[in-house]
């Protein structure tokens, strides 16, 4: 299995990036947020400019290939001081989910935070998203409150905040 994680630069791995998150979001969220929901945030955080303006701003978005192929992405955005990191986005293919495609991301985000000298990996993930949550389990994250945000058009988001510390490692 040929496994490649490169950093996002050009415009055709931005579309890449956005056709992903076009597929998995609509395969995955839809039960979990509504449609509704959905297409807001796909447009509003996930279209080919947002993506861009994120990335102008300090997002390193990665896609994933395998076999030469997109089968997901992250984002990671180191804070301003670089002591910690958050994994902002971790998306998987459903035909690739449970092969260890997952794991292999979390590994590559703590070295990534190593590289930059980052103690902590944080996340946020839905309260309903129950797959996920025990997945960030599974590798050492824990529950470190809830976080409930207004992201406009009507919507809110009603999350964990998930954080690993790597201190020590
Ligand atoms: C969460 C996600 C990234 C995990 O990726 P994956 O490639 O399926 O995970 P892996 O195959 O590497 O699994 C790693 C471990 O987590 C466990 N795990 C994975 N998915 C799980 C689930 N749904 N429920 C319970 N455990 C799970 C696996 O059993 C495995 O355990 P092991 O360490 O004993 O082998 C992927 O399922 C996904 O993209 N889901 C949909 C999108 C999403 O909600 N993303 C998160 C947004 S915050």
């Amino acid at each position: 299995m040929t496994l490649e994680i490169r950093l996002v630069n050009t415009a055709d791995e931005i579309e890449t990036v956005a056709a992903l998150a076009q597929e998995i979001w609509n395969e995955h969220f839809p039960p979990i947020i509504g449609q509704a929901q959905v297409d807001y945030m796909l447009e509003n955080l996930q279209s080919a400019p947002a993506i861009s303006q994120q990335i102008a701003g300090g997002y390193e978005y990665y896609l994933v290939n395998l076999e030469e192929r997109p089968a997901g992405y992250l984002a990671l955005v180191p804070s301003v001081d670089e002591e910690a990191v958050q994994l902002s986005k971790l998306y998987v293919k459903s035909e690739h989910r449970g092969g260890g495609l997952g794991k292999a991301i979390i590994d590559f985000a703590e070295r990534r935070c190593d590289e930059l000298g980052a103690h902590t990996l944080w996340l946020t993930v839905n309260q309903h998203n129950a797959g996920p949550i025990a997945f960030y389990e599974r590798r050492g994250f824990t529950r470190d409150g809830e976080l409930v945000m207004d992201i406009g058009g009507g919507f809110v988001m009603q999350d964990y905040k998930m954080v690993k510390s790597l201190a020590g490692e």
